[in-house]
């Protein structure tokens, strides 16, 4: 953490005081999370900080200061903000000491700030994906001056290091290795509000491995928009794949994951570190986005149908029982209908065991929204359907293939709608519901799947 902002979180700490004196009752904080697990991450860092200030952590959009942290990769995730915007406004109106705080990728968008500021006067804070760590003077400054502060920063500086944090769950954390994108693939709104590419020193990611894994963790995320360039804008270059190798090797990480792996980058060196590392989990989430070679070469993804064919081949050939998941677009302007036949034969030949599917969303400043031969809603919404039927069927016959086997599962909970079972997670990410109780949260368990039920599978523990 950097001096400044240390003084900073110490001056909100003593305005949060006397705040907490005045009222009478102790302050309370919501953090509200759109997009992906990036922007989880983050949450957990702004959750960090206001707890740290002496703020209580809330659930509840009644709390004194919310703070939503948005997403902007696609339309609708714009349009929920807005929804719950109108309905804090009536909020706000009861209790006018309520402050209303937004942040994330989508205030990286000037004409969103814009409406933000001009037709959504109740709003206190904005800040950007850039400056986070901010939040503490930010609101501060909201508190002790009572006048709206804008805060957006156009372009990224350095990583910070050294956040507090506060974690969802004890056992399991993600770990950001690198910020931002440079890939522009020519939908995609991502690099223009998260900057280019940079990554963490190692040093930095195992130091923090260490101490999560010291403070109870067992399961760890390495996360990035593409993790599988990792490491080549470091003065000693270093890659992905060695620092993989090297956070298997941390004590008492018992998981590793990692989220999102480009195919373009994806290399032979990877794939062996994780067939010869029982710790990484068995599951690639490798987003195709189209299964057509002129489709893919229209969204600048960089390889063809034939090449991400490839690379699942040799990806089974080492680790035949792994679990490949995708990200597909629909719509992209230009598809035809025999374009969309090429993604749905990809679907067939890979066997994903289980896909997202989107519709394609135009955004503002892509090459691809202004992009001729913009698909029909009605066309799109038919081939969506096709898509999705045909994912479904494959994604559950490809879940009856592990039944019988026993596998390691990380119990997450108590089923809450069935008394004595609990929920583990797979390494594919799939839960399996089986006979336990609390005591064994947190833990990893072997476990027999009796059963597949498409999206989860019922078990017997294995002692
Ligand atoms: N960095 C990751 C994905 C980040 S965004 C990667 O490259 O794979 C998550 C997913 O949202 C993408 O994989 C893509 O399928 C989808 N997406 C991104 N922009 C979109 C758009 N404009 N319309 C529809 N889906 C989009
Ligand atoms: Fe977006 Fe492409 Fe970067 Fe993923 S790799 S974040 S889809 S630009
Ligand atoms: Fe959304 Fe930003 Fe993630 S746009 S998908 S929250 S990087």
């Amino acid at each position: 953490m950097l001096s400044e902002e240390r003084i900073a979180l110490e001056e909100l700490r003593k305005t949060v005081r006397e705040e907490t004196e005045r009222r009478g009752r102790p302050l309370t904080a919501c953090v509200v999370t759109f997009g992906c697990q990036m922007n989880e991450r983050d949450s957990e860092k702004l959750r960090g900080i206001l707890l740290a200030a002496g703020f209580e952590g809330s659930d509840s959009e009644e709390a004194d200061v919310v703070i939503f942290n948005t997403c902007t990769v696609r339309e609708n995730a714009n349009t929920r903000l807005y929804g719950h915007l109108g309905h804090l406004n009536s909020m706000k109106r009861e209790h006018p000491d309520k402050i209303i705080g937004i942040c994330g990728c989508m205030m990286q968008e000037k004409d969103e700030v814009e409406k933000i500021r001009t037709k959504y006067r109740f709003v206190d804070i904005v800040f950007g994906t850039y400056n986070i760590y901010r939040l503490a003077a930010v609101l501060n400054e909201r508190m002790v001056s009572g006048k709206r502060v804008i805060e957006v920063w156009d372009k990224e500086k350095g990583i910070v290091e050294d956040l507090p944090v506060k974690r969802d769950v004890p056992w399991k954390s993600g770990v950001n290795i690198m910020f931002g994108c440079n890939n522009f693939c020519s939908y995609c709104i991502v690099p223009y509000v998260r900057g280019r590419e940079r990554s963490r020193e190692p040093k930095d990611i195992l130091r923090e491995v260490e101490s999560l894994a010291k403070d109870g963790v067992i399961e760890v995320m390495l996360l990035g928009q593409n993790v599988n360039s990792y490491g080549k804008t470091l003065d000693e270059p270093m890659s992905f794949a060695e620092l993989l190798e090297a956070v298997c090797k941390v004590l008492g990480i018992e998981r590793v994951r990692f989220m999102t792996s480009h195919p373009k980058d994806l290399s032979d060196e990877l794939i062996a570190v994780m067939a010869r590392n029982p710790k990484v989990c068995r599951h690639l989430h490798l987003p195709l986005q189209s299964g057509s070679s002129r489709i893919l070469k229209a969204m600048n993804r960089r390889y063809d149908k034939e090449g991400y064919l490839a690379l699942t081949e040799r990806i089974r050939a080492a680790m035949p029982d792994i679990s490949l998941t995708t990200d597909i677009i629909v719509g992209f302007p230009g598809e035809t209908e025999e374009d969309f036949e090429e993604t749905l034969d990809v679907v067939r030949r890979v066997r994903f065991d289980s896909a997202f599917t989107f519709i394609y969303s135009p955004r503002t400043g892509t090459p691809a929204a202004s992009m001729p031969d913009q698909v029909p809603q009605e066309v799109i919404k038919e081939r969506f359907a096709r898509l999705l039927d045909l994912v479904q069927t494959i994604g559950s016959k490809q879940s009856l293939r592990d039944v019988g086997r026993t596998l390691p599962a990380l119990v997450e909970s108590v089923d809450p709608e069935t008394p004595g079972r609990v929920t583990g997670r797979l390494g594919n990410n799939v839960c399996v519901h089986f006979e336990g109780d609390e005591s064994l949260i947190g833990t990893i368990v072997n476990v027999r799947l009796d059963q597949a039920h498409g999206f989860y599978y019922i078990g017997t523990a294995v002692l």
